[in-house]
């Protein structure tokens, strides 16, 4: 069954960005937040962003506004009810997304796959809270969404194999790349990526050298496209702080403790872009 109905719940970063490339693909989207204003900001954003690859000259100007178009606004959740496939992308809290599951399963259809674009939280754990765990997946994409062509499609204990296979071709549809992994802390991208993140705040906290050394040491020796301190600034330092403790709980393992000098930073509200300072300021 080919998908052609999806809803996307939360306009953010991460919500705007999927809403964006599944309308762009041709999928009928509802995009659904708490309040018409939080929609309307989303929409403003996916209508930036469409307009980037037009001025790029990769999308012809009425495909951008035909995309836009098969975005339907939302703030009643009932909306997402008759979607093939819901994606959560809601702020990164547990009690937030095991709630909204909840209401979810009791709106939507029993065949109804929900994917959660959470990039720590138990797929499992959110999946238990519904009656449909084999019908429940991770869906975690990268930001920015539009640019970046990983999903990493987690499986939970009980996910199918047919529901594993539905979402990895919707992936495909949204041109993006799916690899499939299994539910552990951090799943396989923040399990190598936060360690490596914190190991540079450990180097800013003991002097080994400033923040745009090792930046620079990293862009230019590994060849990664941002320095581990400028991508930690455009993630947010708080979502770092969260997965690191989601990691250091999860596995009970001592090299997972966040960087004390991380929780200074985000216990001082700098939290990297979003606040106009973190290890760099903006
Ligand atoms: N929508 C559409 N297009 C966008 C865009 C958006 N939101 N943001 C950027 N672009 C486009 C630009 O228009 C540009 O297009 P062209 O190549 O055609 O010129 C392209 O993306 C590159 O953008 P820029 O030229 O502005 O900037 P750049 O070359 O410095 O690239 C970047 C920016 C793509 C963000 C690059 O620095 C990069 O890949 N950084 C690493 C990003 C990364 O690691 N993301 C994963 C974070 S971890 C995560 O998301 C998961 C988690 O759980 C924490």
């Amino acid at each position: 069954m080919e998908i052609e109905r999806i809803a996307v719940i939360g306009g953010g970063t991460m919500g705007n960005g999927i809403a964006h490339v599944a309308a762009k693909f041709g999928m009928q989207v509802t995009l659904c937040d708490v309040s018409a204003e939080c929609v309307q900001r989303a929409l403003a954003t996916i209508e930036k962003n469409l307009g980037r690859e037009v001025s790029k000259g990769k999308l012809d100007a009425e495909a951008a506004q035909a995309a836009l178009q098969r975005i339907q606004p939302a703030t009643d959740l009932a909306r997402a009810a008759d979607a093939q496939v819901v994606i959560e992308a809601v702020p990164e809290r547990r009690e937030l997304k095991l709630d909204l599951f909840r209401k979810l399963d009791a709106l939507a259809e029993p065949a109804t796959i929900f994917a959660s674009n959470t990039s720590s939280i138990s797929i499992t754990e959110m999946a238990a809270v519904t009656a449909r765990p084999d019908r429940f997946i991770g869906m975690h994409f990268m930001n920015p969404v539009p640019v970046m062509t990983l999903v990493e499609v987690i499986r939970g204990i009980a996910t199918s194999d047919a529901t594993t296979a539905q979402v990895m071709a919707l992936a495909g549809r949204m041109e993006k790349t799916a690899v499939e992994v299994n539910d552990y802390p951090g799943f396989v991208s923040n399990r190598v990526l936060m360690p490596m993140i914190n190991e540079a705040i450990y180097c800013v906290m003991e002097s080994v050298a400033t923040a745009e050394a090792i930046d620079e040491v990293m862009k230019l020796g590994m060849n990664h496209p941002m320095g581990p301190l400028t991508l930690a600034d455009f993630i947010g330092l708080d979502v770092c702080l969260h997965i690191m403790d989601v990691l250091y709980q999860g596995f009970q393992d001592s090299k997972y403790r966040a960087c004390p000098l991380l929780r200074k930073m985000v216990a001082a509200g700098w939290l990297g872009r979003k606040s106009g300072r973190g290890f760099y300021q903006y």
